[in-house]
């Protein structure tokens, strides 16, 4: 995955408005919460191309509303239509029909209010971790002392400190997808969207990163869509579950964990003793054979 980042990552960092614009974290903390998602009766249609001319309905009629700070995550069947859903909420993708909006203005183009952390890790090979965490933040001419500020607050946080000048080559899997993560956290988007961030690491590392994902969020608490294959990790992490059907992608059923967990959210213990309860197993079963339904052996 090194051509993506040229055409993706420098797309999904561009700026949208000047830098002072940018909501800091004691921007967002004072004022109304930032970063609600609302799409509207959204449908995605692909042209058909070459000898397949059938276009394809990748989403269908997706009406639903993120609220401001929300962890929403979405499973569901391969090829339903989430990174599609994604898409469109970075702006790197027009629904062909319906309006996807965030805090109530459509979105219109990428920018760094609406962060994106891919599942390939997208680093740039010849630059270093903090050339590569601060890469969005030089896109949008932030001051080098700013820059400087905001990368030494998230080295620690993403457990990269003291990795500083190493390049991705001499990094372990689950360190690059930090610097991926520490590079949409430098922006303080309003929004964070995570598309099976984890999927390629080994099951010690998705551990840890969930649960330092939970922490890095709860700081200052972005809207996350996240995106997942791992039932598990739905559970574990959301506020809100959306279950999609198979293609064209529409929403079967809305699992508020909220309801579940309580005000004490069960993310906030380790996951393996979470994994113990019995409501957290019974969820997960739940969810299971939601998706189950769902699965298409091709
Ligand atoms: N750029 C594209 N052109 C044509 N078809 C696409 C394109 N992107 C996605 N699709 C199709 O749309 C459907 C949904 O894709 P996607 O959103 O990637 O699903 P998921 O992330 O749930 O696996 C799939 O059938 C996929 O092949
Ligand atoms: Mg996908």
């Amino acid at each position: 995955m090194i051509a993506a980042p040229n055409l993706t990552l420098a797309g999904a960092l561009r700026l949208a408005g000047s830098p002072n614009d940018e909501p800091t974290v004691a921007t967002v903390v004072a004022n109304e919460p930032l970063g609600g998602v609302r799409f509207d009766k959204v449908s995605m249609r692909f042209p058909g191309s070459g000898r397949a001319q059938t276009s394809t309905v990748a989403v269908g009629d997706f009406t639903l509303e993120v609220v401001a700070s929300e962890f929403l995550v979405i499973v569901g069947p391969s090829g339903c239509g989430k990174s599609t859903i994604l898409s469109m909420a970075a702006g790197l993708t027009e629904p062909t029909s319906g309006t996807v909006l965030l805090d109530g203005s459509r979105i219109r183009g990428p920018g760094p209010d609406k962060a994106v952390v891919f599942q390939g890790f997208s680093l740039f090979p010849w630059k270093t971790v903090v050339e590569n965490i601060e890469f969005g933040l030089v896109l949008n001419g932030v001051p080098a002392a700013e820059r400087a500020r905001r990368v030494d607050y998230y080295l620690p946080i993403t457990g990269l400190k003291g990795f500083e000048h190493h390049y991705p080559r001499q990094l372990s899997g689950g360190m690059q997808q930090r610097v991926a993560i520490a590079r949409s956290l430098v922006l303080r988007p309003r929004l964070l969207l995570m598309d099976e961030p984890f999927a390629a690491l080994d099951a010690q590392n998705r551990t840890v990163m969930q649960e330092e994902l939970v922490r890095v969020w709860s700081e200052y608490r972005p809207t996350v869509i996240f995106v997942t294959h791992s039932v598990e990790e739905a559970v574990f992490l959301a506020d809100r579950i959306v279950v999609m059907t198979r293609r064209p992608g529409r929403i079967k059923r809305v699992i508020d964990v909220r309801a579940i967990t309580g005000s004490e959210h069960w993310r906030e213990a380790p996951l393996d003793q979470v994994q113990r309860r019995s409501d957290f197993q019974d969820l997960r079963a739940e969810v299971w054979s939601l998706i189950r339904d769902d699965i298409v052996v091709e």
